[in-house]
């Protein structure tokens, strides 16, 4: 039996109710059918047929006409084809409730809840996925109370909540909403979802570092001579202005995903797999995180946002011009950090983090570089390009580690060569489950191992605000401006630079 983090990868999910709040949204529809359906998918079978699947949002719509717009959606979205035969058993979990904005909407939802419960010998174990923009979170968590649709924690059927990324538009605010999560729910309830955890390629992380021996013996100051973590995006804004716009790259990618990816990079081995341990360990990299203060702000973070340009030949706009972009604007849609974990392992090691919108294309890596070998006997004269682990999270899931050998012939000539595993070559075409049926089956199996706790999340914004106020003076960190198509702007190269090294491309 494969043995993944958390659970296991062969159990199917307990019989349970999963209401999808904000289902004719956008992540519902590009992300929570499409995983949903692709459990259910013959191949993989993993939703028991109790699985009731209830649309909850404020659109007047049937359960037939939902069922039809899922259908759309998956069609277009999932990895997996839809084939008649496990589309005929899916759509028959799915069902659709409107009054998500009415006084009565919860208490009507319980009604139907237990309907349906009962018509399909569903367990009254209720899972509440919030696909809500974060400030409707708090009034509906409290509406969820109200309609009596949470249970104790130690009930014999299970109430949880699922959350998506940000958590919050600034620490105040994600403080607020887990004041209020915390007074209504036990913490085992609370399902935070930052879906890189779920990235095959993350989670790779820790087999990469924790079972193999040579990986973990090299990893820390004494071997390393800086990090890299490039999260690249070739799209822009999309139709996405409306949320983009109040969030930005920092809020938007930084304070979670890229610090998820930081901290499972850089954390100490867990004493255990179990949640707590891996949730401590993570943590204890963000404590040991360096703040940044206003006066370094200038020296140790880049602000830009992409003008026109061109993409894949296209010319394409400025994100001033995209649809539904304020006119006075101050988002951006690209930051550059500087950053030391000043612990006993990472001491003055640098780590930089990138993210761009409307970069060349679309790329997260992971650039561990070695130190430069010595200054004797190959290297004494010749400057050898320092070994290189490259982990690559997305598109080409794999990592690389690029070596120094002779090339073959009468002289002494040494190159780099490039040892390569590709998840494709070695493990198959789209066997990657996609990161939210992890989460989605972990959520279903109760297991938290790879959610961040409260904690977390108010510690990465911790971080986070502290650039966010050096940001709020115009003149500290001045808004750069890069062509869309390239790769950000100068003051990212001269960030990098600065300490004699470049940004690498895999
Ligand atoms: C989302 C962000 O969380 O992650 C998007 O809101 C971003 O702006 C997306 O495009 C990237 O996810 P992935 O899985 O495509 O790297």
């Amino acid at each position: 039996m494969a043995m993944v983090l958390g659970i296991s990868e062969t159990h199917p999910a307990p019989p349970c109710s999963i209401v999808i709040l904000g289902a004719s949204g956008d992540l519902a529809r590009r992300k929570l059918l499409p995983a949903l359906y692709n459990l259910e998918h013959c191949g993989q079978g993993m939703l028991p047929h109790e699985t009731a699947i209830i649309g909850f949002a404020r659109t007047p719509m049937s359960t037939e006409e939902f069922r039809t717009s899922s259908r759309e959606a998956v069609a277009k979205y999932s990895r997996l084809k839809v084939e008649e035969e496990c589309w005929r058993k899916f759509e028959d979990k799915l069902d659709y409730q409107s009054g998500l904005d009415q006084p009565d909407g919860f208490k009507r939802l319980r009604q139907r809840l237990e309907e349906i419960e009962k018509a399909r010998g569903t367990p009254p174990n209720r899972v509440f996925y919030f696909s809500i923009p974060p400030e409707a979170i708090r009034d509906s968590i409290e509406r969820l109370h109200d309609a009596g649709l949470i249970r104790e924690p130690r009930d014999k059927y299970f109430s949880r909540v699922v959350v998506e990324k940000p958590i919050g538009h600034d620490l105040a605010s994600a403080i607020e909403i887990s004041n209020t999560l915390r007074r209504h729910l036990d913490e085992s309830q609370i399902f935070r979802i930052d879906h890189y955890l779920g990235k095959e390629t993350v989670q790779n992380l820790m087999v990469l570092r924790f079972a193999n021996t040579i990986f973990e013996r090299l990893w820390g100051s004494r071997n390393v001579s800086h990090v890299q973590i490039t999260v690249a995006e070739s799209e822009g804004v999309g139709t996405r202005a409306g949320y983009y716009d109040h969030s930005g790259a920092m809020r938007d990618m930084v304070q979670n995903h890229m610090l998820q990816v930081l901290t499972m990079l850089a954390m100490e081995p867990p004493v255990s797999l179990e949640a707590a341990a891996i949730r401590e360990s993570k943590l204890n990299v963000l404590r040991a995180l360096r703040p940044i203060s206003l006066e370094d702000a200038a020296q140790l973070t880049v602000r830009a946002r992409y003008g026109a340009g061109t993409l894949d030949g296209k010319p394409v706009p400025g994100y001033s011009k995209e649809k539904g972009v304020a006119a006075n604007s101050k988002t951006e849609t690209y930051v550059a950090i500087k950053t030391y974990i000043d612990n006993w392992r990472w001491s003055g090691v640098p780590f930089y983090l990138r993210h761009g919108k409307r970069l060349p294309k679309r790329e997260s890596v992971i650039a561990v570089q070695f130190h430069h070998a010595p200054k004797i006997l190959f290297n004494r004269d010749a400057k050898l390009p320092p070994n290189v682990l490259m982990i690559r999270i997305q598109p080409d899931e794999g990592f690389s580690f690029d070596v120094m050998a002779k090339r073959p012939g009468l002289g002494l000539e040494i190159s780099p060569v490039r040892m390569n595993l590709h998840y494709e070559t070695e493990f198959g075409k789209d066997v990657s489950p996609d990161a939210y049926e992890r989460l989605l089956l972990d959520v279903m199996a109760g297991d938290s191992t790879l959610f961040p706790s409260d904690t977390f999340v108010h510690k990465s914004w911790e971080f986070i605000q502290g650039i966010l106020d050096a940001w709020k003076d115009d003149a500290r960190v001045p808004m750069r401006e890069y062509p869309a198509g390239s790769w950000g702007p100068d003051d990212a190269d001269r960030l990098i630079r600065a300490d004699g090294f470049e940004w690498l491309d895999p």
